[in-house]
């Protein structure tokens, strides 16, 4: 863009957002904020930020940058965890913050759903349900800062998956502004409508490369009478796996989390948590946090959980265990889980395998890459934990200890993927379970879809965004027209 263009362009977005909310470096706005990611894996630099208020502000922002072929990088919390919300280093992209779209439209006790602008932040949603009696399931250690439309554009996960789904299962409907500037209404709040392709479902897990989303419906349920946390110590992955099919047995529906902590993650919890008493850790090589909500009472619950663990303890798949007592010990026990992609930051730089393989089939794969990186990488520091019940394991690696961390990256990162994915490959599973691809995973992506996958999602993209100007350099390889 020209020097004349990009001033024009900023006066245009000045006029529709009001001028505090149009940021740029050259007016001395420090972008840090925006421009860097959440792991602080790579810097950015914005043409500028804008944070419009309303749906139609977005749209109006949208049209302006089309005109002026500027590129729009949709961002809600900046929380990701694969670089796709923050610029690339060109200094032309617009980062288009959505948190000031941040207010609940409307809570519908009859239909069970909830209407909400895409910037609200996951934990407000979760309050305003729990307030009016509701349950909005999706759970994310970052909920404190993450947004809907972030969780929409990345499909997230999270830890209540093994019941109610990732992102996509729990939204009935959505409002998206398109590349073009339009507004697409969708947000119909029906369980049911076949009335051709679902595009929501296109938008959904889009990480932001094919529109906006500006509002979303999505469904809440009632509030479980009663929610029980375990901590439970295991001998193995395999004893894991066994204990999930238990759980599956004794709990049914009532099985609302089970998460895998290997040792070494809850090591790292220990080391820069002190404060979190971290149970069974020391003497045990994994551990794994359950989560029971029953419909009916509390002793109801305690007694599923109790016959649960009895019949873990005789089938020696759980060697101790112990179930919270109150509310507080609960979110105790699910804080220690939550801190470990928390502990990982503060060890240091390190390497995230977002993966998912079939259930059964995770304590081989563990094996058989846990000895291919123990002999090609030794003193790489295996952090391996995860959402056991959705088969989805984060097989992440901290550097060894004492080595310059940013050179271990830069030398041993391609190397260990390759080494990593190919065994994903093998097993038929998925190098990106959660996270989404970004531009972190941009070049791996062709090397584990199929060319007819990658064939169809381009013709997705060139029919959405013919300019190519949304999100461009994330998920997938396009060209400017
Ligand atoms: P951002 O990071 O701002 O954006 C993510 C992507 O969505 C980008 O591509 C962006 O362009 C796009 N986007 C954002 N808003 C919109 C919009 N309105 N319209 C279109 N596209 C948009 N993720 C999981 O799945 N499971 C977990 O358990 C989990 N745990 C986490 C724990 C921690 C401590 C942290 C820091 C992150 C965790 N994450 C997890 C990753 C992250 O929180 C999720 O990916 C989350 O969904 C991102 O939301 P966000 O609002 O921060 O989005
Ligand atoms: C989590 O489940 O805690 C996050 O998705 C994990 C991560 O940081 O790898
Ligand atoms: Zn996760």
């Amino acid at each position: 863009m020209t020097t004349a263009s990009t001033s024009g362009l900023m006066a245009q977005l000045r006029d529709i957002v009001g001028k505090d909310y149009v940021l740029t470096q050259d007016d001395g706005a420090d972008l840090r904020a925006w421009e860097l990611d959440w792991r602080g894996r790579e810097r950015g630099r914005a043409l500028a930020v804008v944070r419009p208020a309303s749906t139609r502000e977005v749209a109006e922002v949208v049209k302006a940058c089309a005109a002026a072929r500027a590129a729009i990088v949709p961002q809600g919390g900046n929380t990701g965890m694969v670089v796709g919300s923050t610029p690339d280093t060109s200094g032309t992209q617009v980062v288009l913050s959505l948190t000031r779209l941040n207010k609940v439209r409307q809570l519908d006790p009859g239909n069970m759903t909830i209407t909400v602008d895409a910037g609200c932040v996951l934990q407000t949603l979760q309050e305003e349900c729990e307030k009016a009696g509701f349950l909005f399931p999706l759970s994310l250690a970052s909920e404190g800062s993450c947004t809907i439309g972030g969780n929409l554009g990345t499909n997230a996960g999270g830890t209540q998956v093994v019941r109610y789904g990732n992102t996509r299962e729990l939204c009935l409907g959505l409002e998206v502004v398109t590349a073009q500037g339009e507004i697409w209404d969708g947000l119909l709040g029906l369980r049911k409508d076949n009335t051709g392709y679902d595009l929501r479902h296109l938008f959904i897990g889009s990480e932001g490369t094919l529109g906006i989303i500006t509002g979303a419906t999505m469904k809440i349920y009632p509030l479980p009478k009663s929610q029980l946390t375990a901590f439970a110590a295991l001998p193995s992955l395999e004893a894991a796996v066994q204990l999930l099919g238990l759980a599956h047995e004794h709990l049914s529906a009532g099985l609302t989390g089970f998460e895998v902590m290997g040792q070494f993650a809850l090591s790292l919890v220990n080391k820069h948590f002190p404060q979190q008493r971290v149970p069974f850790w020391q003497e045990s090589p994994w551990c794994v946090v359950l989560e029971n909500s029953d419909n009916e009472s509390e002793e109801h619950a305690r007694a599923q959980f109790e016959r649960l663990l009895e019949a873990a303890m005789e089938a020696g798949c759980v060697t101790d265990a112990v179930v919270a007592e109150n509310l507080s010990q609960a979110k105790a026990l699910w804080h220690i889980r939550e801190s470990i992609p928390l502990a990982q930051a503060q060890e240091g730089l390190n390497i995230k395998h977002d993966i998912s393989i079939n259930v059964s089939r995770i304590p081989a794969f563990v094996a058989e890459t846990n000895a291919l990186l123990e002999q090609q990488f030794p003193g790489a520091r295996l952090v391996t934990y995860g959402h056991l019940g959705d088969g989805n394991l984060h097989y992440n690696v901290q550097a060894p200890e004492g080595v310059d961390q940013k050179r271990f990256l830069a030398e041993q990162e391609a190397p260990m993927n390759q080494v990593v994915y190919a065994v994903v490959d093998r097993y038929r599973g998925s190098i990106s379970a959660e996270h989404g691809i970004g531009s972190l995973k941009i070049d791996k992506l062709p090397e584990h879809k199929s060319p007819v996958a990658l064939g169809l999602m381009r013709n997705i993209k060139q029919a959405l965004d013919p300019l190519n100007l949304m999100n461009p350099g994330k998920l997938l390889h396009t060209e400017n027209p």
